[in-house]
Formats: structure tokens, C-alpha cells, sequence
């Protein structure tokens, strides 16, 4: 069933792509239901760029030709990516999937940022699902202590698993989100941590949700 609404949100991405257009393309199980759909569309896209190894190597199967990030111009037209939780006003969590140092990056990068989620990750308030962040092996100790003790945060380091850059995930439980922009601001005040998974200073400018009764459209 889930996988049905992901699929709904993930194709009701094609109405607002056009031919030769250039697009960021994200990570994750909706992504890679979105990567099948535009590989069944037909569309010419004039560059592609991804923010993981994952989804570069789905593109790459399915006959797109993927840029190195690095030769990103921004503005980026068009950055189709999931979720872990997206509130009303598209404040989002990110990187469940460990890849939000470039999905930061290339959002920050796009002109629009167009979010697919079923619709279990449309909350009221984001702040249940931990906020990933990724950090340097030598600052691991010092990010857990700041997060606990001037936080009140819960730190979980991800077990067997490193980013693509080689990097550590701590997964953040219990923080507050009375103010999402604010917490994205503390953690990115920390030294050491590359990138945290709150995307309320740069969030999704459409959310695409897949519902049992069809595709809702928000902005
Ligand atoms: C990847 O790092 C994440 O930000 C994903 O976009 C997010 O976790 C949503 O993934 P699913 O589509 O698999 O739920």
C-alpha cells in the first residue's frame, strides 16, 4: 500500500517537468519509484545530477547519463526528493537514508524543490523521526556531549554505516521543534557536524502527496 502512494506522489512529479530540463534527483524509496517513472516517461533531460551513490547507480542503470555535482550551476530548475517528515508550511527531516549533506546542498542549489511522500510523513509537527546529522570520526565525543547536555537531545550513533563521504550518522532523538529554523541554526553552529537533517531555512517549495484518494498538491 505504501509503496501504491509513494508511486502516486512520485508520478504527479511529471506535470510540472518539461523536455530538456535540467534536474536534481534525490535519494531514497520514493526516489527510486520516481527514477522508474521518469525512465518510463520518455523525457529528454538536459542534465541530471544526483545526490547519492544509490541513486546515481539506479539512474545509470536505467540509461541517464548523471554530472558530477560539482559542475552544479545554480539555479538548479527542478529537485525532486523525499522525506521523513514534512509539516504544512514544508519544514522537512531528512536524511533517513544518510544522504543529506548533498540533498542540503543541492536543494540549496534548486530554484524548486519539489517533495514526494506518502502521505504517513505529512505531520502536524516534525520532531518525531530523529534528526540524522553527519559528522566528523574526531569531533563524534564532543557533538554527543553538546547535544545532551546544551540541547537535550538524545544521540544514537547509526550502527554499521557510513555516509558516502566515510563519515559517521548520529541520529538525534527528543529535540524540541517549537522552532525548526532555530534548531537547524544550533546544529549548524556545532563543530564537527557536517550537516544536519532539518530543512526549515531551505524547505520544499511543493509537496506532492500520495493518498489513498489520489495525489494531493500543497505550496
Ligand atoms: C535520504 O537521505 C533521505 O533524506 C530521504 O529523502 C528520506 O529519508 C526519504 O526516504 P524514503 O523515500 O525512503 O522514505
Amino acid at each position: 500500500m505504501k509503496d501504491q502512494l509513494k508511486l502516486t506522489a512520485a508520478q504527479g512529479v511529471l506535470q510540472f517537468l518539461e523536455p530538456y530540463i535540467e534536474l536534481g534527483v534525490g535519494t531514497g524509496s520514493t526516489v527510486d519509484i520516481f527514477i522508474e517513472i521518469l525512465a518510463q516517461s520518455g523525457l529528454t533531460l538536459s542534465k541530471i545530477f544526483t545526490t547519492s551513490q544509490r541513486s546515481a547507480r539506479k539512474l545509470k542503470l536505467h540509461g541517464f547519463d548523471v554530472l558530477n555535482l560539482s559542475e552544479i550551476k545554480k539555479p538548479l530548475p527542478f529537485y525532486v526528493d523525499g522525506a521523513d517528515e514534512i509539516d504544512s508550511s514544508l519544514c522537512m527531516i531528512k536524511g533517513g537514508g544518510g544522504a543529506l549533506t548533498l540533498e542540503k546542498i543541492v536543494a540549496e542549489t534548486s530554484k524548486t524543490f519539489i517533495c514526494i511522500a506518502d502521505e504517513s510523513k505529512h505531520v502536524k509537527k516534525i520532531g518525531k523521526f530523529p534528526v540524522p546529522i553527519e559528522v566528523i570520526k574526531e569531533a563524534i565525543k564532543p557533538v554527543c556531549w553538546t547535544i545532551e547536555n546544551e540541547l537535550g537531545g538524545l544521540p544514537v550513533i547509526r550502527k554499521n554505516f557510513v555516509s558516502d563521504h566515510g563519515h559517521n550518522i548520529i541520529d538525534i532523538h527528543n529535540l524540541s521543534f517549537d522552532e525548526p529554523k532555530v534548531m537547524e541554526e544550533k546544529l549548524n553552529s556545532i563543530p564537527g557536524i557536517i550537516t544536519n537533517g532539518i530543512f526549515a531555512n531551505r524547505k520544499a517549495d511543493t509537496l506532492l502527496v500520495g493518498t489513498p484518494s489520489g495525489l494531493k498538491i500543497f505550496k
